[in-house]
């Protein structure tokens, strides 16, 4: 079988790549990714020979259509995805989020693809108040509050608007943040454990309340993994911890421990414009129907997450130079 992922040398995407190998060894995969900013052909250096990668931009019809060529499968990852970049210019994330997934719809379409399979997020269903009970389901009503949630959202109603119009074979998953290895460090978690690792202070934005669930990137993979051999075509699932939900505050001195700081390493800085308080879902649909359960533990693999990027230090760090470096002057200062 021949599988197309399309942002793999990103976060999830090259950990899926990884998964993929372990599970399926016998499996062709193609690798699309324009390797933005977030794309680092070092993810996937260890199992580069095991692969082909086609640098290629999600946006352009030669390229999407090209890279699809006798695809079985498509996952796809390719997205703009930090929401304090969407703040700061949203244009690219409507472009790629919105656009590059039509290219990649019409691309399937002609390709005759067997199943496009779109990642998606729980943030597209917006934003819960901190003492709220309710936890998202699949009937969830959409309600996106940032560029990049609505951009997302934008994505997944083209896919849902390609099954029901021309029948393309999809699925989709919305799935809570994710943590682990190659993770970029601009998002919370490999932020924070650099930054300790660097000497520096954990930023938390605004009061530090905001509710995350964390779910380690294996458990992401082996949910995609089950809707692509088991899922209903036109389904979408939730896909989420069964760990209790963590304040970002909570992380920080959870982080901080395992670090060896005390909390004086955590510094409240300017809160996040539109800053969604609350993410829950409720991951019962993918749970009974397919059999999905996450198996790895929030803080026993935050203290492997720390290991790995202390192990690792010379591919943050090369990551951290350059452009980064711009980025974060203009995200942190004045705060
Ligand atoms: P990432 O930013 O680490 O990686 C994105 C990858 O897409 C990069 O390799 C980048 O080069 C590539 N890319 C970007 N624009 C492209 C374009 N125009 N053409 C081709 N490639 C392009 O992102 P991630 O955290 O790995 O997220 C992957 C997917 O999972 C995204 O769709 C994101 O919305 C979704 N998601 C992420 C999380 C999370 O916690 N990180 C949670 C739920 C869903
Ligand atoms: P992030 O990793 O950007 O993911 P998302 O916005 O998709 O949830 O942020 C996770 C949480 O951490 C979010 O509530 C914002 C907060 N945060 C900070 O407090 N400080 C930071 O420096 C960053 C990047 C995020």
């Amino acid at each position: 079988m021949k599988i197309l992922i399309t942002g793999g040398a990103g976060f999830i995407g090259s950990n899926f790549v990884r998964y993929w190998i372990k599970h399926y060894p016998k499996d062709e995969i193609v690798v699309l990714d324009k390797l933005t900013y977030a794309g680092n052909l070092e993810n996937l250096a260890d199992v580069k020979d095991r692969i082909s990668f086609v640098k290629g931009d999600i946006c352009d019809e030669a390229a999407a259509d090209k890279a699809m060529a006798k695809a079985d499968m498509v996952v796809h990852f390719a997205a703009e995805s930090h929401n304090d970049r969407a703040i700061m210019d949203p244009d690219v994330f409507v472009r790629t989020n919105v656009f590059g997934t039509h290219v990649l719809l019409k691309a399937a379409l002609r390709r005759k693809v067997k199943r496009f399979h779109h990642i998606s997020t729980d943030e597209v269903f917006g934003d819960l108040p901190l003492n709220s009970k309710i936890k998202w389901n699949e009937a969830s009503p959409y309600n996106p509050r940032s560029p990049y949630a609505a951009s997302k959202a934008g994505s997944d109603h083209l896919v849902r608007a390609f099954y029901h119009t021309y029948g393309l074979p999809v699925t989709i998953t919305n799935c809570t943040n994710n943590f682990g290895p190659f993770m970029f460090p601009e998002k919370f978690l490999p932020l924070a454990i650099t930054n300790l690792l660097e000497g520096k202070k954990i930023p938390i934005y605004g009061n530090g309340r905001q509710v995350r669930d964390w779910l380690y990137v294996d458990d992401h993979c082996s949910a995609i993994d089950l809707v692509l051999h088991k899922g209903k075509i036109g389904d979408t699932y939730l896909v989420g911890s069964e760990h209790r939900e963590y304040a970002n505050l909570e992380v920080a001195k959870i982080l901080a421990k395992i670090m060896g700081e005390g909390e004086d390493c955590i510094e409240f800085v300017k809160d996040r414009p539109g800053h969604d308080q609350k993410y829950s879902i409720n991951a019962q649909k993918i749970q009974t129907e397919l059999g999905w359960k996450p198996k790895h533990e929030f803080k026993e693999w935050l203290e492997i997450t720390v290991d790995w990027y202390k192990n690792n230090k010379s591919w943050w760090q090369r990551v951290k130079s350059g452009e980064y470096q711009k980025y974060y002057t203009l995200q942190y200062k004045n705060r």
